[in-house]
């Protein structure tokens, strides 16, 4: 029998080299410190270096030996994608976690350097091309993972194809859950594009739950949470969780030899909070045939298709 897992006992990964967009805030810090710890070498896709320095610091704070790097990401600017990606000085890239997100709540549409809606961009493309550009590095560890962080919020969307920018209708909290779910279509597709072709790389999703700045820990100066905030949050931990234990199911996803890629992994509570667990995917998630057309246009948006050179 496998032993259960345990968020605080991670398995050793000296050795091996993690990448984690958005890995200077958030959950994407989190997701970094507790890989840090398993003893892995830990890129921080950061667009910001003075972000990505600090949070370099506190995870040497906590971590004395981490080996933790930075590398200039920018996912708004499918340009720079190659020569981010050209940048990354290691060989080798046994997991990516596509952790970084755009949340924007209020109108106006706003749009990346490419002319793509900002969400969308940042947040589908913009992994969408990166992973294309990682796949030679993947390729090269023995059992590489693509491990895509979605959300809760996809669940309530359907994609509408014919205007997957949001130009005629733009809501920015439907926009935002559009993208998520465009994010996880992604991972599915590229799981069942993976097995077809026996690679070895694997392609899991994972989502977080809710996770509030409020109940999570401070991590000064990336995250300073005061007293006040502390008390004024504890009443949502009855239903959601801070972003230290939102990291927990993309760790998992990266490090634990038992997932596989057609499962979804997330909290175990109402999939809002909790230790994570893998559940069926099911209803629009599991339909095939619109990611397999989300595909095609991303690959017509992105001049990149991540499964030709992965497969
Ligand atoms: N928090 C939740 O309850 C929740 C729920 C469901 C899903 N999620 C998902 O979980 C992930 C992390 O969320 P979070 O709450 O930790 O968000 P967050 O605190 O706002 O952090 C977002 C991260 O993404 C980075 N980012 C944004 N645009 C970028 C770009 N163009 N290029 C590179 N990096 C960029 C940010 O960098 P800067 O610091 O430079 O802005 C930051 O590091 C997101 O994908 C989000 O959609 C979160």
């Amino acid at each position: 029998m496998s032993t259960p897992w345990d968020v605080h006992r991670l398995p050793r990964a000296a050795g091996k080299t993690f990448l984690v967009t958005g890995g200077n805030a958030g959950i994407g810090y989190f997701t970094a410190e507790q890989l840090a710890g398993t003893g892995a070498t830990v890129v921080l896709g950061s667009r910001d270096p003075a972000k990505a320095q600090a949070a370099m610091l506190s995870i040497r704070s906590r971590i004395p030996d981490a080996d933790v790097r930075h590398l200039l990401l920018d996912l708004a600017d499918l340009a720079s994608l190659k020569s981010a990606v050209d940048a990354l000085d290691v060989d080798r890239l046994d997991a990516v976690v596509h952790n970084a997100g755009v949340a924007l709540d209020h109108p106006p549409r706003r749009e990346t350097k490419d002319g793509n809606e900002l969400m969308f961009g940042t947040n589908h493309l913009g992994h969408f091309a990166l992973t294309h550009w990682l796949a030679p590095r993947l390729k090269a560890a023995p059992a590489a993972r693509v491990v895509t962080v979605g959300s809760f919020a996809a669940k309530s969307e359907r994609l509408d194809l014919d205007d997957l920018q949001s130009t005629l209708d733009y809501r920015p909290k439907r926009t935002y859950g559009r993208s998520k779910l465009a994010q996880m279509y992604f991972g599915f597709e590229l799981d069942r594009r993976l097995r077809a072709a026996g690679s070895s790389v694997l392609s899991v999703v994972t989502h977080p739950g809710g996770a509030l700045d409020s109940l999570t820990p401070s991590r000064p100066p990336v995250h300073v949470r005061t007293t006040g905030e502390r008390l004024r949050g504890l009443p949502a931990a009855l239903l959601v969780q801070g972003k230290e234990a939102g990291a927990w199911p993309a760790v998992r996803a990266v490090l634990d030899p038992q997932v596989s890629g057609d499962e979804l992994w997330a909290p175990r509570v109402f999939g809002l909070r909790g230790r994570p667990h893998a559940q069926t995917v099911k209803d629009h998630l599991a339909d095939a045939e619109v990611a397999a057309r989300l595909w095609e246009a991303s690959r017509d948006l992105t001049d990149a298709d991540p499964s030709r050179p992965l497969t």
